[in-house]
């Protein structure tokens, strides 16, 4: 289908709250998933929520194979996810690394729970339910956030952890790190 151009930070769709899907059978929906997933892979990025490319539809995809981060972490394989629920397993928290496609270039220190379970529907509407740790929760959380209008900048709790991500890398703040949506440089 196609590659769509990802909305940057400041544009005002990106703020907004999106919609349920309510019908999966829908031609719309179907072509709107091959989108995303052409979109992702052509930035080579490990999750995109639908608002990124301007669809107000509660809709992520997201996957990866290793993690520099998390190298004992099972890969994730291509996950489609709709109309998502998110609920922590408990009260631990994790501090590390993101990025975002529609931040280009940039990385900031995110806490987020380290452990998750998330409920939601595939593209058939058949309903899941995943437990999720490390990294992976950390990327169900960072592309959710994009459902509801909220930027991984909005949860950095210290604007010093907050650069663009060569001067970061040279300053040996992070080495690799554990970008969400935008890949490594
Ligand atoms: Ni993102």
């Amino acid at each position: 289908m196609a590659v769509r151009e990802v909305l940057k930070m400041g544009d005002p769709r990106l703020a907004e709250v999106a919609r349920p899907v309510t019908d999966f059978a829908s031609a719309e929906l179907g072509a709107l998933l091959v989108d995303m997933h052409d979109t992702m892979a052509a930035q080579n990025g490990a999750g995109l929520a639908a608002p990124q490319i301007g669809v107000p539809l509660r809709v992520v995809v997201f996957g990866y194979d290793t993690n520099p981060r998390y190298p004992e972490a099972p890969p994730v394989p291509p996950t489609i996810l709709i109309n998502p629920e998110i609920e922590p397993l408990d009260d631990a928290m994790e501090t590390d690394w993101e990025g975002c496609l529609s931040v280009p270039g940039m990385r900031g220190l995110v806490p987020r729970h380290l452990a998750v379970r998330y409920r939601g529907f595939d593209q058939r509407g058949r309903p899941m339910e995943v437990e999720a740790r490390g990294f992976h929760a950390r990327v169900v959380q960072h592309e959710c956030d994009h459902l509801d209008g909220v930027l991984y900048p909005q949860r950095v709790t210290d604007m010093r952890d907050f650069g663009f991500s060569d001067a970061l890398a040279r300053a040996g703040r992070f080495a690799g790190g554990a970008p969400c949506d935008d890949p490594p440089e």
